[in-house]
């Protein structure tokens, strides 16, 4: 039978309280749970049935039956007024529950394999409602979605997406003299796509975090042209690390909306790069994207590998929670703080672990990654589950012997590295940071690698819900 919270007085007189004071609820008020004490306990109008976990191995809801069934973390909706009722089964053995605060409603926690728990109460105002689990870690990890009631608006929120591919590499240069290269830079405001359902506005370098990799040969003189697109609200400019000279560049690009320039740069010195904005509030401009890589190769260029990948993290500080749908904003007070509430690969949420944007390769194959931190604040501690890194080029030295069988490697903000390693065994591997909190933040890719199993090298039988 349905699970029922007691209807309290403290309960009414808050409500009370509340509408006497004329405080605006932001959420509807609800009879949550209360109907125990009602005589007319209405038949819901709406019920929904979902599964922790279902059949994913992965910390989500999962709905079962109807138009969510199978579907993860379903937005379920109702029109005000509706008696909602949510079926919530343990599907995992793990602990979990329910909520969804503005509602008051909520489940027990309980970590029995299949056993069941109800939860009715009333939708009393239109509005857009999280609900999630809320044992620590879990919402973060995935368990959330959303309860739409009355006409959605602003939940599921949908922007540019900005996320520069990984596989968005410039060809080698191969054996060539220097020569003349040009590039086009434009800084650009957008509405991207921070999460699932989370939009904020980005400041890229042509439209992605991060911008584009620019790749040349050392003694190449790069004629590099920048404008800032009429629609900005900022001034930008590019700092490169690989320039030598005044502000990397800066002096000479600080462009108002609108505005285009020309400047002229010999690549001294191979290497890795970060290039990223440096307008005041710099942290402000890398924190919502101004960043990217150049590589400037040695003569003769690097030795070929199969696969070339690039990526690069941040961290994004909202004035709002991780996982809040909606469009979010930018806080000051956070950044100065270096309290993030996102961490990013190639700009966006989980970004990297998403079909259009994951990594491939084969066994037998070598893979190089071009890994930069933009930052603005947070060192990296690079790390591939699965793989150990055959080489390191620390700190994205090209001319000193790189580092080898490394397992972690730091990155610092406005640095970079490169690393290589060979592939050996088939089965998804996950770039992270092994900070790995991060990793409920946001900051995760995957690296898919098929081919024929390896049994001399590595054998067993899978166990689920290892996230791997
Ligand atoms: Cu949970
Ligand atoms: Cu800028």
């Amino acid at each position: 039978m349905m699970n029922r919270k007691p209807f309290t007085i403290a309960a009414l007189l808050v409500t009370m309280i509340a509408l006497v004071l004329g405080v605006a609820l932001t959420a509807g008020f609800t009879r949550a749970n209360t109907l125990g004490q009602a005589a007319n306990a209405a038949a819901p109008n709406v019920e929904y049935t979902l599964i922790t976990g279902g059949d994913t191995g992965k910390l989500v809801f999962v709905g079962v039956g109807g138009e969510i069934d199978g579907v993860v973390n379903p937005t379920l909706t109702a029109n005000p007024g509706d008696v909602v009722q949510i079926t919530l089964i343990n599907g995992d053995g793990m602990l979990h529950d329910l909520v969804i605060d503005e509602l008051n409603a909520a489940t027990s926690q309980f970590t029995e394999m299949d056993k069941e728990e109800v939860i009715v109460f009333t939708a009393d105002q239109a509005g857009e409602f999280v609900y999630y689990c809320s044992v620590p870690g879990h919402r973060q990890a995935g368990m959330w979605g959303m309860l739409v009631v009355g006409q959605a608006t602003s939940a599921a929120a949908t922007g540019a997406n900005i996320v520069r591919s990984p596989l968005d590499v410039p060809p080698p240069v191969g054996d060539r003299g220097p020569e003349l290269v040009e590039v086009e830079i434009v800084a650009e405001e957008v509405v991207g796509q921070l999460a699932d359902g989370t939009t904020m506005t980005y400041f890229t370098f042509n439209g992605t975090v991060p911008g584009p990799m620019l790749r040349v040969r050392v003694e190449d003189t790069v004629e590099l042209t920048f404008r800032n697109e009429t629609s900005s609200q900022f001034p930008h400019s590019i700092d490169l690390h690989a320039v030598t000279g005044p502000g990397g560049g800066a002096v000479y690009t600080n462009l108002r909306p609108g505005e285009e320039t020309v400047f002229t740069f010999k690549a001294l010195s191979p290497g890795l790069y970060v290039y990223h904005c440096a307008t005041p509030s710099v942290a402000h401009h890398i924190a919502n994207g101004m960043y990217g890589l150049i590589l400037v190769e040695p003569e003769g260029g690097l030795e070929p590998v199969d696969r070339e990948f690039y990526v690069m993290q941040g961290e994004i500080y909202t004035e709002e929670d991780y996982g809040t749908p909606g469009y979010v904003h930018f806080s000051h007070e956070k950044m100065l703080d270096e309290q993030p509430e996102y961490f990013v690969f190639n700009g966006a949420a989980n970004a990297l672990t998403l079909d259009e944007n994951m990594m491939h390769a084969q066994v037998g194959e070598t893979v190089r990654i071009y890994f930069g931190v933009g930052g603005p604040n947070f060192i990296s501690s690079f790390h591939v589950i699965g793989e150990i890194f055959d080489r390191v080029y620390d700190q994205a030295s090209l001319t000193s012997p790189p580092l080898t069988d490394v397992q972690t490697t730091l990155v610092a903000p406005g640095g970079a590295t490169v690393v290589e390693f060979a592939l050996d065994v088939p089965g998804r591997y996950i770039l992270v940071d092994h900070a790995l909190s991060r990793m409920e933040r946001g900051l995760a890719g995957f690296l898919m690698v098929e081919g024929e199993p390896q049994p001399e090298i590595i054998n067993g039988t899978l166990t689920e819900g290892s996230g791997h």
